[in-house]
């Protein structure tokens, strides 16, 4: 604990919680008598600083050691975590960023921050990322031996977009963005190097993850087409709308007043995932049906020249848009393998498993590790 960490929290209650001894005083005789702060820096694994305040990021940068926090992370030799938590304008400000990127510059890794309600009232970004995600993110990286996805590049597509017909109105659908989130996660941890092209979606930025946002399916288009050629796996879990409106009006379309009937004309969007499969020799797609499901989507797999399509039946309540749940078929061209029922962050693993083990069948690769999905 620093000293103003001892303003939010009693050194009592975090010892309760940890369940270990709580240090605070780089001068405590009896402390450095049992582990002295150099011992301290060189017995951990991974030193995380969160929550890290602007105070505490400028004193790091600046290389002090003026405390035991700031004298452990400068003894140390395990990588530096810091989850930053911050007043927004405090985290706009320049300094604080200019600190930010000399400490990213000597190694530290930076945890979000995320963005929400803060503590002083406002709203954005300089949350501190949610615990869990903090440990997700460092399980990830101090996982022993290769993972599945080391260093490729993974492009995803997620959420709905939007297909404005004026100022006002839009033609959109009913994607909640999870299950396409909970993949970049997974990618993530299985050492991809994450992007996702993301439509219009409440959900905060997953740690470690390069963020792209979209409305339009031809921004999307955009964006993936900018991406594709440093893609070594593309997976379109987006709700791209078909079609959109032919013209956006300027202005906001009033009622005809002799209650006619309105037509409104539709143009077809670019298709996206098509476009990736000619670029990419591992596209994955989503077929998110109702009826026939699988007749549907080997069609699809056919029809948009995909490595694999992950079948979803929409049509059951308990896996649909907006629940926490799914259960999909994976579709290759020599075969299917059913996810039964699971959380979307299950069934993403399992997923992002089959899609790593089917990359390095494509591309003859033995790297990483193969042997979980076997
Ligand atoms: N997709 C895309 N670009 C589009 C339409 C769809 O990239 N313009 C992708 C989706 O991200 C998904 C897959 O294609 O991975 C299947 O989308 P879907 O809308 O179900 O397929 P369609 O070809 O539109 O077929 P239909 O609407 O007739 O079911």
């Amino acid at each position: 604990m620093t000293r103003s960490a001892a303003h939010f929290v009693t050194e009592t209650s975090l010892q309760a919680v940890a369940g270990q001894r709580v240090r605070r005083d780089l001068w405590d005789a009896e402390a450095e008598a049992a582990m002295g702060h150099i011992e301290l820096a060189r017995w951990a694994d991974a030193v995380v600083v969160a929550p890290a305040t602007a105070h505490v990021i400028a004193r790091l940068a600046a290389g002090l050691a003026d405390d035991l926090l700031t004298t452990v992370c400068l003894a140390t030799t395990a990588p530096l975590f810091l989850a930053p938590a911050m007043n927004r304008q405090m985290w706009e400000h320049r300094t604080v960023q200019r600190n930010l990127a000399s400490l990213k510059d000597a190694g530290a890794v930076i945890l979000g921050p995320g963005e929400g309600d803060q503590a002083c009232g406002e709203t954005g970004p300089g949350r501190m990322l949610e615990p869990a995600e903090i440990v997700a993110v460092l399980a990830g990286h101090l996982a022993q031996g290769p993972k599945p996805m080391d260093g490729l590049n993974v492009l995803l597509t997620a959420g709905p977009t939007r297909e404005p017909i004026d100022p006002v109105r839009y033609i959109s659908n009913h994607s909640s963005g999870k299950q396409g989130f909970a993949l970049a996660r997974a990618a993530r941890d299985a050492g991809a190097n994450v992007t996702l092209v993301s439509g219009p979606v409440g959900i905060e930025t997953p740690a470690g993850i390069r963020r792209i946002d979209v409305t339009t399916a031809r921004e999307m288009y955009a964006a993936v087409e900018a991406e594709l050629p440093e893609t070594d796996i593309f997976i379109g879990v987006a709700a791209v709308a078909d079609y959109r409106p032919e013209e956006m009006q300027d202005q906001k379309i009033k009622k005809p007043g002799d209650s006619s009937d309105m037509w409104i004309g539709l143009r077809e969007n670019p298709d996206i995932l098509a476009r990736a499969a000619e670029v990419c020799s591992c596209a994955i797609g989503f077929a998110a049906e109702t009826h026939d499901t699988l007749r549907h989507a080997r069609d699809k797999l056919a029809r948009k020249g995909c490595a694999a399509i992950v079948l979803n039946d929409v049509s059951d309540e308990d896996i649909g848009f907006d629940s926490d749940r799914n259960a999909v078929t994976f579709i290759e061209p020599s075969g299917e393998t059913v996810f039964p029922i699971d959380s979307k962050e299950t069934v993403a693993e399992k997923l992002i498993d089959a899609i790593a083990l089917l990359f390095r069948r494509r591309n003859n690769t033995t790297r990483g590790d193969l042997t979980r999905q076997a």
